[in-house]
């Protein structure tokens, strides 16, 4: 009796025991926690954030860039938010916005690196590496794809070439209803295929359908709520099933991919004359061998190439996949581009970068789309490498830095129609006018590597498709302009008629 009320108040003794030390170590967590994100002093505005989490639960995964709003009206333009991995600190308007990209450049020129990408990347390639290896590895890549015709004729040629092939594929459709998804991302990633593995793929080929399909998943997944919550507890949600395994399965299924080509590469590589990208980088990485600091390894000939594979297709196809909606949105435009086209082109001559010039409202209509894309809304993210002040606050090493893009290109005093499509805020007189609340490319030493590539692929894929076809909504169905939120904004899965034109 005794020994069983002894052994009884053992159990509840230890069962208190456990409790408080849980307790005990919450509390003591929560405090470290505190102390280690309290902000530093004259740091900016933003909500209150909770232990652990930030400011996670307040924001809203679907349409990050418009939730946080209410925020932005309450603390000011510069706003600081802890994702719970980063604290970041969002920057608004034209002014601050030029001052942190061009004057205190120097100070954000490295990427911070989620728990997720650095499972896939490390921090190795182009697109979230930094330093002395970012130096290193967009110097090269610079350099070889001028090597290789981007920014000259040859490339227009290229470009000319697979929207021909677009254009076929898409006359098979006969102006019944389909989907341009696939088919305009395959079209796209073509072009930068054929510079870094030197090869196209054709539209019908099923394992590169396949690719493209996980790029898309992965674009949209790394962005999620599952994504995030890994960058916050790496050590729990690596055993956790859901989409954040997706996105980690997906981008190694990519990074075999290219690793694959680059076997096949080795096997019959002449260093004398090299073919693409990944030729160029293996000769690279001969001039290294002896250098172990040196960041032309192979695991960064895989990234690299893996970034331009995947900025090279997401980010032209879904700002033409915007392009084709707008144009059946706003068919009064669609034949003003098509007029433009008929007296400068005609039907049998190739639109060219160099048509360019002569076609100032099409060329306006792009930019446009590109105003109300807004594909990259909060630009690509910085991380401040040395304490910095803005605007009179603190700016500590390790900031996150974004900017917002889309309060640029949807500011009432900037744009006469902020929230309407409307290619008249890029002409005067006629004539094409840039704009400098405009830069879906970033702006300074960082910005987007393949902004010329880009320009002329959407130039001429989009003149190329006017030409050909009207665009418009089947039969009995209304095209509307939700979108998807990713690491891109894109327009949701949709239907589009392309009549013939003669
Ligand atoms: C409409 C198409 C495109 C848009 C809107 C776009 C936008 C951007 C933006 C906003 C950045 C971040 C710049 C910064 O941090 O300041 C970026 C970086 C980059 N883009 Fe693009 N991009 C496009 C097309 C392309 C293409 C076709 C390529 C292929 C070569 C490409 C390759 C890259 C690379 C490699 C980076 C990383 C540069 C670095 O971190 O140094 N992009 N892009
Ligand atoms: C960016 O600007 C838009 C438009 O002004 C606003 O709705 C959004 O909340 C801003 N986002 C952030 C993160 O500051
Ligand atoms: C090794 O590589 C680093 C980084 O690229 C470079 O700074 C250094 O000069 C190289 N050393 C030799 C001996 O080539």
């Amino acid at each position: 009796m005794l020994a069983a009320l002894g052994s009884l108040a053992a159990a509840l003794w230890a069962g208190l025991h456990l409790r408080t030390l849980l307790l005990g170590a919450f509390v003591f967590l929560t405090l470290l926690d505190y102390i280690k994100r309290r902000p530093p002093k004259n740091y900016p505005p933003g909500p209150p954030r909770l232990p652990f989490f930030g400011n996670f639960f307040q924001l809203d995964f679907r349409k990050p860039h418009e939730t946080v709003q209410r925020f932005v009206k309450k603390y000011g333009n510069l706003l600081s938010l802890d994702l719970g991995y980063f604290s970041s600190v969002t920057v608004t308007g034209l002014p601050l916005i030029k001052e942190v990209l061009v004057h205190t450049e120097q100070n954000i020129l490295s990427r911070p690196v989620t728990a997720i990408r650095y499972r896939v990347f490390k921090k190795h390639g182009l697109l979230m590496s930094s330093g002395q290896e970012w130096k290193e590895q967009r110097r090269f890549a610079l350099m070889t794809l001028r090597n290789f015709g981007l920014g000259k004729k040859s490339i227009d040629e290229r470009i000319q070439e697979e929207a021909h092939y677009l254009v076929e594929t898409i006359q098979e459709e006969k102006g019944q209803p389909f989907n341009p998804h696939f088919k305009i991302n395959n079209a796209v990633s073509n072009i930068i295929c054929s510079v870094t593995f030197g090869e196209r793929f054709e539209y019908d080929d099923a394992r590169f359908q396949e690719l493209l399909k996980l790029l898309d998943e992965a674009t949209y997944l790394e962005a999620s709520m599952w994504s995030e919550l890994y960058s916050i507890f790496p050590w729990l949600m690596k055993f956790l099933p859901g989409p954040h395994q997706t996105v980690i399965r997906d981008w190694e299924k990519l990074k075999l991919f290219v690793s694959r080509e680059i076997e096949s590469h080795k096997k019959d590589w002449n260093p004398d004359e090299p073919r693409d990208f990944i030729d160029a980088y293996l000769t690279e990485m001969t001039k290294h061998t002896d250098n172990t600091t040196s960041s032309f390894h192979e695991e960064s000939l895989v990234c690299s190439t893996l970034d331009l594979f995947f900025a090279g297709t997401e980010t032209t196809s879904t700002t033409l996949r915007w392009a084709l909606l707008y144009m059946a949105m706003n068919p009064g435009i669609q034949e003003k581009v098509q007029a433009e086209i008929d007296r400068v082109l005609g039907q049998s001559q190739q639109p060219s970068t160099a048509s360019r010039e002569h076609m100032p409202y099409t060329n306006a209509v792009i930019h446009e789309v590109q105003r109300m894309g807004n594909i990259v809304p909060l630009n690509v993210p910085r991380v401040v490498t040395y304490d910095t002040t803005l605007a009179g606050y603190n700016l500590p090493k390790g900031t996150m830095i974004l900017t917002n893009l889309t309060a640029l290109h949807r500011d009432p005093k900037e744009w006469a129609t902020p929230d309407t499509f409307n290619p008249e805020h890029f002409l005067e007189n006629g004539q094409f006018k840039k704009r400098e609340s405009f830069m879906p490319f970033s702006i300074g030493k960082r910005v987007c590597l393949g902004e010329q590539l880009a320009r002329a692929e959407l130039f001429i894929f989009f003149t190329s498709l006017m030409q050909k076809f009207t665009f418009e909504p089947p039969a009995n169905e209304k095209l509307n302009l939700n979108f998807r939120s990713g690491l891109t904004l894109s327009p949701v899965s949709y239907r589009i008629c392309a009549v013939p034109r003669v």
